[in-house]
């Protein structure tokens, strides 16, 4: 059933390629330049209406919320806001009839975030659910459905769930761009070109796994961690850091780059491993101050970055590991790959139970 691998979760990662395809079959037109989302109730004066999105999800899928946050303001220009559900509920969150909500669950079945998407229907909200579960409680209850087709994901990690969340996002995104006219039709078509390659490029991240693996030998001894980065790599930055803990039990935290200065920094000294997520390149010289800033308390910085910037980073970082060059609005769905990788990596390396981490349960359905 591990149809060859050692673990699920291992190949669960290398099953992404297919779940990237899976996801997109279908939803794509013949040309290959616009989103269609058949079995979507939501009509164009629906879509044209919304005033304001919330996002809200748990652990993974709430990270992949975060990305989903900036792709839906990027691309289609309304405000959104990204909650954990176990905290949305609390705070009398303000829904009107023209909010939409977008909850993330990979298995549907998610305690806190079933009762956030009832909490936000009772107040007249238009509730999408995006999750991997088609008879799931969160997809039945829920008013229109993106199914992503990652296949059953077994790990207690989640990684080809996540990603395949990723492109329900991009795709839900381009389709409101498409609807209200907040992007031509020649930025949608580049845009879908470049997701066509992700699964190829993928590919090709899996196929430097063992350098992967080299550096997180190297840091699976440390007992703590920081992962730093701007925008998108801020978003990717935080799944590696829980993914990391998950499964490695190394204490780690995610910074957005910009903010270490104002405290987290006192926390660098000599040898504390720092990995920087650089791919952002509007950012990048931002981010680059901030990891001279942690080179110079002593920090060792593994930074993951395009290839065609690593020469250049490496005048400032004790090592790279390159992805190749996506589109802005994608980068998660490749950085989070090699964050994936290295998670794997240092649970192997310190010889715990990676597909059953102590504590967790696959579906958490308790609130
Ligand atoms: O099934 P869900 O997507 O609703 O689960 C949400 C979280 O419990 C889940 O993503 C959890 O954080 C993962 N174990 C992380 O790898």
């Amino acid at each position: 059933e591990k149809g060859g691998y050692e673990h699920f979760m291992h190949k669960e990662i290398h099953e992404q390629p297919r779940a990237y395809q899976d996801t997109m079959r279908g939803r794509v037109d013949e040309s290959g330049k616009k989103v269609v989302l058949p079995d979507f109730h939501m009509t164009d004066e629906q879509i044209k209406n919304i005033r304001n999105v919330q996002i809200i999800a748990c652990g993974t899928a709430y990270h992949a919320g975060l990305v989903g946050r900036t792709v839906i303001e990027r691309l289609v220009r309304i405000p959104v806001e990204t909650d954990v559900a176990s905290e949305y509920r609390y705070r009398s969150p303000i829904v009107t009839p023209e909010t939409l909500v977008i909850v993330v669950s990979q298995s549907g079945e998610t305690a806190d975030t079933l009762a956030a998407l009832r909490e936000a229907q009772a107040n007249g909200a238009h509730v999408l659910a995006i999750t991997n579960v088609v008879g799931s409680s969160i997809a039945r209850d829920a008013n229109d459905v993106i199914a992503t087709l990652a296949g059953p994901e077994i790990a207690v990690a989640s990684t080809k769930a996540y990603t395949s969340q990723l492109i329900g996002f991009y795709l839900l995104g381009l389709y409101f761009a498409q609807v209200r006219g907040t992007q031509t039709e020649a930025q949608v078509a580049e845009t879908l070109a470049a997701m066509q390659a992700l699964p190829e490029q993928v590919e090709s991240i899996l196929a430097r796994e063992l350098e992967a693996k080299a550096h997180a030998e190297e840091f699976s001894s440390q007992k703590h961690l920081f992962f730093i980065g701007r925008g998108l790599d801020y978003a990717a930055a935080q799944e590696g850091s829980l993914k990391l803990k998950e499964i490695s039990y190394i204490h780690s935290e995610a910074y957005a780059a910009g903010e270490l200065k104002h405290g987290t920094l006192a926390l660098i000294e000599e040898g504390v491993p720092v990995i920087a997520l650089a791919t952002e390149q509007a950012l990048i010289e931002k981010t680059v101050s901030n990891i001279k800033e942690v080179k110079a308390r002593g920090g060792v910085v593994l930074t993951i970055c395009y290839e065609e910037d690593a020469q250049e980073l490496l005048k400032s970082v004790d090592s790279v590991f390159t992805i190749p060059k996506t589109l802005p609005l994608l980068t998660a769905s490749l950085s989070v790959v090699a964050l994936q990788l290295l998670s794997y990596y240092a649970s192997l390396a310190l010889g715990l139970d990676v597909d059953k981490p102590r504590n967790l349960a696959k579906s958490v359905t308790v609130e």
